[in-house]
């Protein structure tokens, strides 16, 4: 999936002014972000910062009170979980929604076209996980699973369906150091095959580490344009940020 000019230049995703409104309370707040194609993009922030609900919105599960989703270029509205995965949006909640009486691969099927034979999805579930670096039985009952190999379902299932921007909402918080580094190869990989990852959490290290930008939320606002990281998603980085271009730590410290 090695991406062209042409397609670089424009955003895989923008979103201009979006706001979510519970009653009277701006959860997110007139916010401005685009995620380029190829790209590890960071969203951070506090607790409460707006993170998990912007991420609904651009998911299906939440709709937003005002403001604009566009995709490819393409203004969309994307009224359900089903409609961003055909367009080519994957999610890894930050609380997982599986059924532990079922297998892996039944689990899977829940979120497919109910047509297609388990024996399929367990094989495909099997080469994916495979691929990725993500060991996984598709047999075994969730049950039976730790907290990560939960999150590697969620995450093959993501990857199911080609997507074209994985979303995933505070993935380490659940994991080993040891688990938490795998993740990462995995997310190198997904970059290197050209598809964008949005990428959130609370830990600034981590996100030097691995991400190319990130967008910084507070109170429901981004704080200020994305900062862009001064060497590109290395691992082990810890080198700092740019912020449009330009060497701006005392913004980033007032940002973060
Ligand atoms: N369904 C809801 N109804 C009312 N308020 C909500 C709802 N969902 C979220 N909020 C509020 O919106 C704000 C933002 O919540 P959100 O879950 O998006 O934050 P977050 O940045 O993901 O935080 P965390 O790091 O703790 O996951 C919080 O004050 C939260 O209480
Ligand atoms: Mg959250």
């Amino acid at each position: 999936m090695a991406l062209s000019k042409a397609q670089q230049a424009v955003p895989l995703l923008s979103v201009s002014k979006l706001t979510k409104l519970f009653g009277s309370f701006a959860a997110c707040n007139g916010i401005d972000l685009e995620i380029a194609p190829g790209e590890i993009h960071a969203l951070l922030g506090e607790n409460g910062a707006g993170k998990s609900t912007l991420v609904k919105m651009l998911f299906g599960v939440l709709q937003p009170s005002e403001g604009q989703i566009s995709f490819e270029g393409r203004p969309v509205t994307i009224t359900s979980p089903g409609e961003a995965r055909t367009l080519g949006v994957g999610m890894v909640f930050q609380h997982f929604s599986l059924f532990e009486a079922l297998t892996v691969a039944e689990n899977i099927a829940l979120s497919l076209d109910p047509k297609i034979p388990l024996a399929k999805i367990a094989d495909e579930a099997a080469s994916l996980s495979k691929a990725y670096g993500l060991p996984l039985d598709p047999n075994a009952h969730v049950a039976d699973l730790s907290v990560g190999e939960r999150q590697r379902i969620e995450i093959v299932r993501a990857l199911l369906q080609n997507p074209k921007l994985i979303i995933l909402d505070e993935p380490t918080s659940v994991l080993t150091p040891q688990e938490a580094d795998r993740l990462f190869e995995t997310l190198f990989k997904l970059r290197a095959e050209g598809r964008s990852v949005l990428y959130i959490s609370h830990r600034l290290e981590e996100v030097r580490r691995i991400c190319d930008r990130a967008t910084v939320l507070r109170h429901g606002k981004v704080t200020a344009p994305a900062i862009r990281s001064r060497r590109r998603g290395l691992a082990g980085a810890h080198d700092g940020w740019r912020r449009g271009g330009r060497d701006s730590p005392g913004r980033r410290s007032s940002a973060w």
